[in-house]
C-alpha cells in the first residue's frame, strides 16, 4: 500500500489487492513487483493508549508508518479532514453523536486525525477503522490504544456489517488502490446517512506528478540498481511478465466516479507538498515498495539500495525534496439520491 509509486512512460500498474510499481534500469531491464495488503478477515478492537507522531516500538521495521508519521503526510490529511469534520459538524445538532468510518485505514495516521479533530470540538462520536492488512492494524491499535476507536479487519465489504447511515466516511491514500472504484464508491453510498459525507484523497491520479518529481523517480531506480549491481553483483531482481495495466484517473474522473454514485461534490482541491528527502528514504524501506521496485532483492538489502539511491539522486539533482500533488475531494450524499 505505499503512498509511493514511481510513475514509468505515464503509466501505473494496479491490480486488484496487488500494487504493481514497474522501473527500467539504466540498461533498460524492466522489472515488476507485487504487493498484497493482506487478509480481509472482521476481528475485534483493543484498547490502549496513544502516542502521537510516534511508530510504536517493536513493529516491523520495513512498515509503511514511518512514512505516514512525516508531517507534511499529517499537513496534508488535516487539510482534508479538518474541512470534512467542520462541514459534519455544522451539518448535525451539537448534542447528537456522529458515525465516522476510516475506510483502509491503515497504520491509523488519518485515523488519528479524525479522532483529534471530533475531540478539540468535543463531538461525542463513533469512529470505526476498517482496514485488510494485519501488520498495519496492529499498529494503528497499538498508536491508537485507548482513543474512542474501533478497528475491524477486512475492505468495503464490511461496511454494511459495522455501520448504516454514517455521517461521514473517509477512504485516504487507498482509492487509487482499488480496481473497482465504482463497486467500492457504491458500498460507501449505501451506509453513508441521506447528506453523510465521504472524504477522499490521493496522490496517484494524473497530474500528481511535476516534471522534478519524475525526473527524480527515474533517477532514484536508476541509481538503486547500480548500487545492487556494484555491491551484490550475484543478486538478481525477479523478472516477470508485463501485467495489464490500469491507468491513473485524472481529477475529473474522480468527481464523476463519486457523482455517478449519487455523490455530490462540495469541495476539490489540488495540493502541493514536498516530501523531503528523509520521507522518500522512509518510502524506499518500505517492504511493500521494495518488493514492487526490486523485485526478487532482499528487502534488507532493497532497503539499503534504495536509502543510498534516494540521497544520491538527491545530491545529483540538487534538491532536498521533492514535490507532490495530491488531489482532495469531500462529496456528500444527496437527500434523495439511493445509490445505483
Ligand atoms: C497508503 S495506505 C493509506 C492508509 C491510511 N488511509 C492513510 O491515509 O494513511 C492504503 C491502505 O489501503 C488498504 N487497501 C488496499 N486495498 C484495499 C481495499 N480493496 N479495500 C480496503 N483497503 C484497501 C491497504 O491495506 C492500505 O492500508
Amino acid at each position: 500500500m505505499p503512498a509511493f509509486e514511481v510513475h514509468h512512460r505515464g503509466v501505473l500498474h494496479q491490480l486488484n489487492l496487488v500494487m504493481v510499481a514497474q522501473f527500467t534500469s539504466q540498461e533498460g531491464d524492466t522489472s515488476v513487483g507485487e504487493l498484497q495488503p493482506g487478509e480481509t478477515q472482521p476481528s475485534e478492537t483493543q484498547p490502549g493508549e496513544t502516542q502521537p507522531g510516534e511508530t510504536p516500538p517493536g513493529t516491523d521495521m520495513y512498515s509503511f508508518d514511518p512514512f505516514a508519521q512525516h508531517p507534511f503526510y499529517a499537513r496534508i490529511n488535516h487539510s482534508l479532514v479538518q474541512r470534512a469534520i467542520a462541514r459534519l459538524d455544522a451539518a448535525r445538532p451539537k448534542d447528537k453523536p456522529v458515525r465516522v468510518v476510516d475506510l483502509a485505514s491503515g497504520t491509523g495516521a488519518v485515523t488519528q486525525l479524525i479522532l483529534d479533530e471530533l475531540e478539540q470540538l468535543g463531538r461525542a462520536a463513533t469512529v470505526i477503522g476498517i482496514e485488510p492488512a494485519t501488520v498495519a492494524l496492529e499498529i494503528a491499535r497499538e498508536r491508537l490504544r485507548g482513543r474512542a476507536v474501533q478497528f475491524v479487519q477486512g475492505d468495503a465489504d464490511q461496511l454494511a456489517c459495522v455501520v448504516t447511515d454514517a455521517d461521514a466516511v473517509f477512504l485516504c491514500n487507498a482509492l487509487h488502490l482499488i480496481p473497482d472504484k465504482p463497486d467500492v464508491v457504491r458500498k460507501i453510498t449505501s451506509v453513508l446517512a441521506p447528506d453523510g459525507f465521504l472524504a477522499c484523497n490521493s496522490t496517484f491520479f494524473t497530474g500528481a506528478q511535476t516534471p522534478e518529481s519524475e525526473r527524480f523517480a527515474r533517477r532514484w531506480i536508476r541509481r538503486a540498481f547500480a548500487w545492487l549491481r556494484q555491491h551484490h553483483p550475484d543478486l538478481h531482481p525477479t523478472h516477470r511478465g508485463q501485467v495489464a495495466a490500469l491507468a491513473w484517473l485524472s481529477a475529473d474522473e474522480y468527481v464523476t466516479l463519486l457523482e455517478a454514485q449519487g455523490l455530490q461534490i462540495v469541495e476539490r482541491t489540488l495540493e502541493q507538498v514536498q516530501m523531503p528527502l528523509a520521507a522518500v528514504q522512509d518510502i524506499g524501506r518500505y517492504r511493500l515498495f521494495i518488493a514492487g521496485a526490486l523485485p526478487g532483492i532482499p528487502i534488507p538489502l532493497g532497503a539499503e539500495a534504495l536509502a543510498w539511491a534516494a540521497a544520491e539522486a538527491a545530491r545529483e539533482l540538487d534538491v532536498t525534496a521533492v514535490p507532490r500533488i495530491w488531489l482532495q475531494l469531500l462529496a456528500q450524499r444527496q437527500v434523495n439520491a439511493t445509490a445505483p
